[in-house]
Order: structure tokens, then C-alpha cells, then sequence
């Protein structure tokens, strides 16, 4: 479904990532794993067209959508869901999830979804996103991103700012959100959680892929035993 090959992306002309390749295939759960200024954040932005591609491509779907621009990545069927969630805190949770579809109008199925995956947002749909708990926020954050019906969602560290016992409960919604189907892209650092997700897993360090497999060899790989799960 998404075929990032040989991805070099960074800032003017200070390149962050070098030479990255992922494959996400439909109905997938894959993990970026990597520590703070690995190059995560930088990677998912330039697949979703909000960092350029200065080298390699970025194919989804068999189509190229290397340096397309946000809302036609966007349209492709692409959600991305940044670690700041970016929510409009004087608007209210409902009015957060109807610009999630924009240009297109919210369509009520979809909103019924995001419902049943997150009971608490029907439960405050009147009330502004900024009095939002951290948890509900992050669930306002992944229903917008619903809105738009994207076929690939790319979440950047979705458990940001949250307790152990809610960054638990963002994973549980997430592999609810698997069991609809969804093919689901994620940057974390809490290994443990997004492994207990994904099919499979790469390990980002200084902006490149240092390991890849299915998440049960991550797990037992001693590098990521002694660098994410503090193993000695
Ligand atoms: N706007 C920016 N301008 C210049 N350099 C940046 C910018 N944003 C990030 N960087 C640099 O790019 C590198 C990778 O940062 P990035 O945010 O992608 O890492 P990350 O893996 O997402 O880390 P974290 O887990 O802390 O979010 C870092 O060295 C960072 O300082
Ligand atoms: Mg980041």
C-alpha cells in the first residue's frame, strides 16, 4: 500500500533522514521505533507532504506522491495524526471532528464510527477541545483524523503527554481501529505498547534504518532489549 524507498528528507539543506525505506502493506500495522531525535517526526512528515523529498520516493497505492502537497496526500486516502494534535481548543469536540472531513462535509457514518470507537467523544461532543482531558484529546485527535475515511492512518507518537494507563488505552483503541480494516503507520518510543500492536517494526537511529522485522524478533533483538525495553 505505501512504499517509501531510499527517502532523504530534512531541513534546508540539512538532511535528517538519509536513504530510508519502509513498506506498510494493506491491513498492516507497522512501528518506526526510535529515540528522541532519531529522525521519526521528520519521516512521517515527508511522506504526508510537510517536509519535501529530497531524494527517493514515496509510492502509495502505486502511485508516486513524493513532494504532493498536504491536501492531495491528504485526498489519496492518508491521515496523519501529529504528536501535538494540533486540535482547535475553543472548538467544540463536535466542530473538531467536522473540519477533520474538510473540504468535504462530515459524513454521519463516519462520525458514528469515531463514536462507537470513542464512546467519551459522543459522551462531550458539545464540549470545547481545549477542556478536554490529555486522553480524550489524543481521541479527538485520531477521530478527526477518521473523518477524512483514509484507508492509511500515520500516527507520530500517539501516547505524547499521556499516563501509562491512558498511553495502554490509546493502543487498545488503535487495535480496535485494526480490526475495521485499517492500515495503520506509527512513530513511537514506548516500545513495548506499539510492538503489542504492529505486524512489524523498523528501529530509526540518526536517520536511518538501524533493524527491521516482525515485532516478536524486535522484542527478543538484544539491541532493542538494551536501547527501549531496559534490559542490561
Ligand atoms: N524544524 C526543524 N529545523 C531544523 N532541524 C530540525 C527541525 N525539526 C527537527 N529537527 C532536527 O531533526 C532531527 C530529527 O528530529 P525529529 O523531530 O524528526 O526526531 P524524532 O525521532 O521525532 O524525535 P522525538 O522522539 O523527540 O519526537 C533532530 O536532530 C532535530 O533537532
Ligand atoms: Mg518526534
Amino acid at each position: 500500500m505505501l512504499e517509501v524507498s531510499g527517502l532523504s528528507t530534512g531541513y534546508d539543506s540539512h538532511v535528517v533522514v538519509l536513504g530510508v525505506s519502509v513498506d506498510v502493506r494493506e491491513g498492516e500495522a507497522v512501528a518506526i521505533i526510535g529515540s528522541n531525535g532519531a529522525g521519526k517526526t521528520t519521516f512521517l512528515r515527508a511522506i504526508c507532504g510537510l517536509l519535501p523529498v529530497s531524494a527517493g520516493d514515496v509510492r502509495y497505492e502505486g502511485r508516486s506522491i513524493a513532494n504532493l502537497a498536504v491536501h492531495k496526500v491528504a485526498r489519496a486516502g492518508i491521515s496523519f495524526v501529529p504528536a501535538e494534535r494540533h486540535l482547535f481548543p475553543e472548538m467544540s469536540v463536535a466542530e473538531n471532528l467536522a473540519l477533520g472531513a474538510f473540504p468535504n462535509r462530515p459524513d454521519p457514518d463516519q462520525q458514528s464510527l469515531v463514536f462507537d470507537l470513542f464512546p467519551r467523544l459522543a459522551e462531550r461532543r458539545r464540549q470545547a477541545a481545549g477542556t478536554m482531558s490529555g486522553g480524550e484529546q489524543q481521541m479527538l485527535a485520531v477521530g478527526r483524523a477518521l473523518m477524512s475515511r483514509p484507508r492509511l492512518l500515520i500516527l507520530d507518537e500517539p501516547t505524547t503527554g499521556l499516563a501509562p494507563r491512558l498511553a495502554s488505552q490509546a493502543y487498545e483503541s488503535l487495535a480496535a481501529l485494526r480490526t475495521l480494516g485499517m492500515t495503520i503507520l506509527v512513530a513511537e518510543q514506548q516500545v513495548p505498547l506499539v510492538l503489542g500492536l504492529a505486524d512489524r517494526g523498523y528501529v530509526l537511529e540518526n536517520g536511518a534504518i538501524q533493524l527491521e522485522g516482525p515485532s516478536a524478533e524486535l522484542r527478543d533483538n538484544p539491541t532493542v532489549q538494551r536501547a527501549y525495553l531496559g534490559v542490561v
